[in-house]
């Protein structure tokens, strides 16, 4: 039986599926998730015993990480470096790795683990990519990102990669459960970038008729779920960590503890780049001038300790419980960093506001360069884990108040409808 493969390299989750000829989709499980986290741990302790570099990925790397005595290197978010051309190379314990060969390692484990399932993948699959990749300033920049994504695939092993749009994968997969033609929009919310396409769907598949074929545009900002966390980080955690205090200059002055220390809090693993001696030393003179020493002593001992990952897991947490209630309990209590805080919906809501407008306007523009009107659309389908956070659905409701808003499998349906379309391109 002829069958295809799409695969899902997400910022936060991949996701592998599997497309038979009758059209019907399996998606691979990874232990007990359908999703493979997109992280990778390199661990010291094995390093240093066995003198050879461990690696674990996906699933099992937070674990390994939380549990190590001595903690190795976590990675995460890799897809977001990949149209920056500053990001080459990284130094892990010693060795030289490319973003490239990262996201190998990551992608031949996921392969690993999908064919003790599947079998022997082969060559050849689907893959999906945003419209615009995060940080890009244009077309050249997309297209180095996507070079970048297919050398990392050939350095697990995919040779032949064709690449397809995120939300038109979403399409593919929404297509499966119409019985008429609609003109839908479909809306992918990741960790990385939030996606649309707007496709004139045909309910029935034509021999030659591509769904590709009927995308009227796409488009897409790099505004997602990171983004969430860290304006979350930045108006709940960094004002406890002494954000907006002050502290007594050599002079006798009144100064305010520098921004650029909380810059560093916008993503976890750029906390550990405030571990310098010189760093740590001037948070330790602060501390000592400070109006209120004992959020710098929480400050320094976040960055001592590495709790940026543990932090932005509680942050995490919090976000999804606020996807689900009005208010949320924020819990974060690690050496000297002790914070207990209720957190309102809405509060969030107005930390997320401009982001949320950029994401309104993305769509906005969408609408304008096909010349369609809000109430000509059928139907939106919404996917991804970002597409939980009311004020990105609102969004929708606020704007196609006649279009009923479709869901469901939002961390799958991207792979499913790659491996869809793998299946269409062998036809
Ligand atoms: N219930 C929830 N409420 C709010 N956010 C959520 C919820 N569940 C997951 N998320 C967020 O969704 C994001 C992950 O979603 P998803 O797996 O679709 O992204 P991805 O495919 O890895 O990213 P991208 O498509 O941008 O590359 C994370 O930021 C996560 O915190
Ligand atoms: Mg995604």
């Amino acid at each position: 039986m002829r069958q295809a493969f799409g695969l899902d390299f997400g910022t936060t989750n991949s996701a592998l599926a599997l497309a038979h000829s009758n059209r019907t989709v399996e998606v691979a499980n990874f232990g007990a998730d359908s999703t493979f986290r997109s992280i990778l741990y390199f661990d010291e302790e094995e390093n240093s015993r066995a003198n050879k570099l461990r690696v674990v990925a996906g699933p099992d790397s937070i674990q390994n990480y939380l549990n190590a005595r001595t903690p190795g290197r976590l990675i995460q978010s890799t897809k977001s470096y990949l149209a920056s051309r500053l990001f080459n190379q990284t130094q892990i314990f010693g060795e030289t790795y490319s973003l490239e060969e990262l996201i190998g390692i990551l992608l031949r484990h996921l392969r690993q683990s999908a064919e003790a399932q599947f079998g022997d993948l082969g060559t050849s699959l689907v893959v999906g990519r945003p419209v615009h990749f995060s940080g890009t300033r244009g077309e050249e920049d997309d297209d180095f990102a996507v070079n970048r994504l297919r050398a990392a695939f050939r350095n697990a092993g995919f040779d032949d990669v064709h690449f397809l749009a995120e939300p038109v994968a979403a399409a593919y997969k929404y297509q499966q459960r119409l019985d008429h033609d609609e003109l839908v929009l479909t809306a992918d919310f990741g960790g990385g970038t939030s996606d649309f396409s707007l496709v004139r769907l045909r309910a029935k598949r034509t021999a030659g008729h591509e769904l590709s074929d009927q995308v009227i545009a796409n488009d897409g900002v790099g505004i997602a779920g990171d983004t969430f966390d860290s304006k979350l980080v930045r108006n709940l955690v960094a004002p406890m960590l002494g954000l907006g205090s002050e502290y007594r200059s050599q002079f006798g002055k009144v100064l305010p503890v520098p921004y650029w220390l909380y810059e560093h809090l916008e993503r976890w693993h750029y906390l550990s780049f405030l571990k310098t001696r010189k760093n740590m030393e001037l948070l330790k003179q602060i501390r000592y001038q400070a109006l209120e020493p004992s959020k710098i002593d929480a400050l320094i001992d976040l960055v001592d300790h590495d709790l940026g990952y543990r932090l932005y897991r509680a942050i995490e947490a919090t976000k999804c419980a606020l996807s689900k209630q009005p208010t949320a309990e924020f819990r974060f209590t690690e050496a000297a960093v002790d914070i207990e805080k209720a957190v309102q919906r809405n509060e969030f809501e107005d930390w997320i506001e401009p982001e949320v407008r950029q994401i309104a306007e993305c769509v906005n523009r969408l609408l304008t360069k096909c010349n369609v009107a809000p109430k000509s659309i059928d139907t939106i389908f919404m996917t991804g884990g970002s597409s939980f956070v009311p004020a990105v659905r609102r969004i929708f409701e606020q704007t196609f108040p006649a279009a009923p808003i479709r869901a469901g499998q939002e961390f799958t349906s991207v792979a499913e409808g790659l491996a869809l379309h793998a299946l269409e391109l062998a036809d």
